[in-house]
């Protein structure tokens, strides 16, 4: 390949959610003109991205360290003669904007999760050292609009955003004001960068958003009619999509799911809460019985689904009762998986000034309690599919020679022996182990 530009190393490191891992290969693509080539390490970096998350107060400080390591780089860096250019993006960088660099001053620049298609402009301005060097507006029309559809993956599996934003404004949750309010991007261009992921190979590709199913086209066309279109692009056989918020999970969504083989059957559909009144504090917007309703259409339409689910135990005021009712509501809708956390106080939203924060210790004690039941349904779940052959998109070599690796429609890892040559195809697998985190298996089939 050739580029006018000279070589120049780029690091990014990437925190938080599938949307961040999409952005950072979109980073990537819109900084390769410049003659940024990606590199592993930040050592001999040109310019080190960290694209941030902001989703607890843990995730937060993890950038913060990192940024004094990065410091020192820079400073070795430039001891020898070199430069290295440091950049904030993401959700913090939304959040927090300025305070970044006034907190860590080796910064050069800081940029929202809607405004990096700007980074050239910004990296010449950081060089010029004039100017603003800090983007941070809720654009997302203008951003997609500069990205092409060209992209530079080389694996089997891809992510595709196709809705940004947030206007549920869940009491606990920065989203809303890190990723701004709901956008959905329009279909054609969904399609046209799904044809061009399956041109190079992609096999699977998972639709994102902060509430990928209040997906809208602007012509009324939800999410379900969008994996209808793209079910038809040739060489795609798998579609996901995440995240579902309960209130946006509509009756053609559902009817797909019976209808559409290239539609896995899995659905992370978090509920946070199983007590109604713990529910109505966080703002969310449903029952723990409209979710248990909810779970049963998508049962009826797709009986083996996997769901998966998201869980935050002592948000302010919650009781022993409460967080009982937690656990009945995972007894009952019996999870393949699942992410549990501690309520953490996130500054600006309106949970952080509710009365009834609860104790360090109680909240550990609960997630301790409600890890060991989702982790014993995790188990049974996997240990559920030994015996059944399992068709499983072989992705990547295994950890061990003359393995492979990939994934069940479940969304399991799965590996098997096998030749290198099965990356790519969806292969019959029979499963004859499982554990908590994966699947073993042998393949069913003669190797050509
Ligand atoms: N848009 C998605 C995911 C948002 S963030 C959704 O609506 O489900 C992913 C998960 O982080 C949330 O589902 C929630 O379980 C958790 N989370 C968000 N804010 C949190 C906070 N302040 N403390 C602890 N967990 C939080
Ligand atoms: Fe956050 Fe709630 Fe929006 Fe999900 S639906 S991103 S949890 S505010
Ligand atoms: Fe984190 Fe932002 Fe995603 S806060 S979870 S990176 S939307």
């Amino acid at each position: 390949m050739s580029t006018s530009a000279p070589t120049k190393r780029l690091y990014i490191k990437t925190y938080g959610c599938q949307m961040n891992v999409y952005d950072s290969e979109r980073m990537a693509d819109v900084l390769r003109p410049l003659g940024y080539v990606l590199s592993d390490v930040a050592e001999d970096a040109d310019l080190v991205v960290l694209n941030t998350c902001h989703i607890r107060e843990k995730a937060t400080e993890k950038v913060y360290s990192e940024l004094g390591r990065i410091k020192r780089m820079k400073a070795a860096k430039a001891e020898t003669g070199g430069a290295m250019l440091l950049a904030v993006a993401g959700c913090v960088a939304q959040a927090e904007g300025a305070e970044i660099v006034r907190r860590q001053p080796a910064v050069d620049l800081v940029v929202g999760p809607q405004s990096y298609h700007r980074l050239p402009e910004l990296i010449a301005r950081a060089h010029r050292a004039s100017g603003e060097a800090l983007a941070a507006d809720f654009a997302p029309e203008e951003k997609f609009d500069a990205l092409t559809a060209e992209r530079s993956t080389t694996g089997v599996t891809a992510f595709l955003t196709v809705q940004e934003g947030c206007d549920k404004f869940c009491a606990f949750c920065v989203v809303p004001y890190t990723r701004g309010p709901e956008y959905s991007r329009p279909a054609a261009a969904i399609e046209a960068e799904a044809r061009a992921l399956a041109a190079r190979g992609v096999r699977e590709v998972t639709l994102l958003g902060q509430n990928v199913n209040a997906y809208d086209d602007g012509d009324g066309g939800g999410l379900a009619a969008l994996v209808r279109r793209l079910a038809k692009i040739p060489g795609l056989a798998r579609i996901r999509y995440t995240t579902s918020h309960p209130r946006d999970l509509d009756d053609a969504l559902i009817a797909a799911h019976g209808e559409l083989e290239a539609l896995m059957p899995h659905l992370h559909l978090p509920v946070q809460a199983g007590s109604d009144r713990v529910l109505k504090a966080m703002n969310r917007g449903h029952t723990a019985e409209d979710y248990l309703r909810l779970v049963g259409r998508i049962r009826a339409a797709r009986p083996d689904i996997a769901l998966s689910g998201d869980f935050i135990v002592g948000f302010p005021g919650e009781r022993d009762e409460d967080f009982e009712a937690t656990l009945r509501l995972v007894r009952e809708v019996g999870y393949a998986s699942a992410f549990s956390f501690k309520y953490s106080r996130r500054p600006g939203t309106p949970g952080a000034a509710m009365t009834g924060q609860v104790a360090e210790a109680v909240k550990a004690e609960r997630l301790a309690r409600l890890q060991a039941l989702l982790d014993e349904q995790q188990a049974g779940f996997n240990a559920a599919q030994v015996g059944r052959v399992l068709p499983v998109l072989i992705e990547k070599a295994g950890r061990h020679a003359g393995q492979v690796a990939g994934r069940s429609p479940y969304l399991q890892a799965v590996h098997c022996a096998g030749d290198a040559n099965l990356i790519g195809r969806i292969v019959p697998v029979r499963i004859v182990e499982a554990g908590r985190m994966s699947l073993a298996g042998e393949l069913e089939m003669a190797t050509a």
